[in-house]
């Protein structure tokens, strides 16, 4: 159940000129969220911004195991995120969350590949948390305009994510967009006999398209499509686990990440990032066609029936 909260901002790290780290303590928010869910942010009293905006939850922050709040990881885009980027310790941040439909958790032999392009690392920590709490195998294939903007690496190898990384520049990495690494992975890890693509839309989304209120609709299904394999992609380490692909960032990686998917038979969960309104399914702002039946679609919110998807359920042209 989303709340609504004042959350004291307890402290503000700039990585760079135009990314920070600020932590809320929001700790009943914290407490509630699951991986790929995102909170509705507003700062200040009057009327710039009018709206809030939706920023994945990127770390619940814990003392001696007690829950004090959580971070968000924003990238200085516009007024809200240049508010963020300038707000010091004792502001306060007007907080509702948490919202949205969240990741799928995968369970061992599964093996999870996270690919994140910039900002859309946001939703990976907790995700990473969740996965590596499972006994679950994470890659991260990391991509980033340049090194200068790849962040929190330690952070993920301290916790035994195996990293990929790839810049525009070329100055850490592959040289091109995360895709690159991705699917050579992909091609070394091989088909599947069964191909997730073709596959039924989802439940989730299915559900969201009849109208159904978002707590009755079912667990999703995004994940478990992929067959066993023989051996990991890249890693070179044996392995008989299936694959799912985890994906965050620009619309158009996604599509790229989700095609790449389908095309080497693995299953995707993408989190799309559409302009948000509300958060909670009241203005239609967020709509994002979603497949329905063989060759149908329709309209779907993706803050309530979102913001994950299985790739294969999203109309990307
Ligand atoms: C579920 C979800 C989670 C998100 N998580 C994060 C996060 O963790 N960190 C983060 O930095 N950002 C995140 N975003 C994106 C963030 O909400 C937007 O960039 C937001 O508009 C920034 O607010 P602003 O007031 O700074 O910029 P605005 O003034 O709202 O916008 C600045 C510019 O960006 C454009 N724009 C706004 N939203 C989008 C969009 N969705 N797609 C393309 N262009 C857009 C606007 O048209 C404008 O040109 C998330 C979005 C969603 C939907
Ligand atoms: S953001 Fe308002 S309906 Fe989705």
């Amino acid at each position: 159940m989303p709340v609504d909260v004042e959350a004291r901002v307890i402290a503000n790290t700039r990585l760079s000129p135009d990314y920070n780290v600020i932590a809320l303590a929001a700790p009943d928010i914290a407490a509630s969220t699951a991986p790929g869910q995102f909170v509705m942010v507003k700062l200040g009293r009057g009327f710039t911004p009018l709206l809030r905006r939706p920023f994945s939850v990127f770390e619940v922050l814990r003392t001696n195991g007690h829950v004090d709040g959580l971070t968000l990881l924003s990238k200085r885009v516009g007024v809200t995120t240049s508010m963020l980027f300038d707000a010091v310790e004792g502001d306060v941040v007007s907080c509702l969350g948490p919202l949205g439909r969240p990741f799928e958790l995968l369970d061992p032999p599964a093996e999870a590949w996270m690919v994140a392009g910039g900002v859309g690392l946001a939703p990976f920590a907790t995700l990473t948390e969740a996965l590596r709490g499972r006994g679950t195998t994470v890659t991260l294939f990391y991509g980033a305009r340049s090194g200068r903007e790849l962040f929190y690496l330690d952070w993920f190898q301290a916790r035994g994510v195996r990293m990929v990384l790839a810049t525009e520049d070329g100055s850490v990495g592959d040289h091109g967009r995360v895709t690159v690494p991705l699917e050579r992975a992909l091609r070394v890890a091989g088909r599947p006999q069964k191909a997730a693509g073709d596959l039924p839309p989802s439940s989730e989304a299915s559900a969201e398209r009849r109208g159904d209120p978002p707590e009755r609709i079912a667990r999703p299904t995004l994940a478990g499509r992929g067959a066993q394999r023989p051996d990991l992609g890249g890693g070179g380490q044996p392995s008989g686990s299936s694959i799912t692909i985890y994906a965050c960032g620009p619309e158009p990686m996604l599509e790229a990440v989700a095609h790449l998917a389908a095309r080497y038979g693995r299953p995707s969960q993408v989190s799309v990032e559409r302009v948000m309104g509300c958060g909670l399914g009241g203005c239609y702002s967020c709509v994002i066609p979603v497949r329905e039946g063989r060759d149908g679609w329709r309209y779907v919110r993706s803050c309530i029936g979102g913001p994950v998807f299985a790739g294969a359920d999203i109309v990307w042209d």
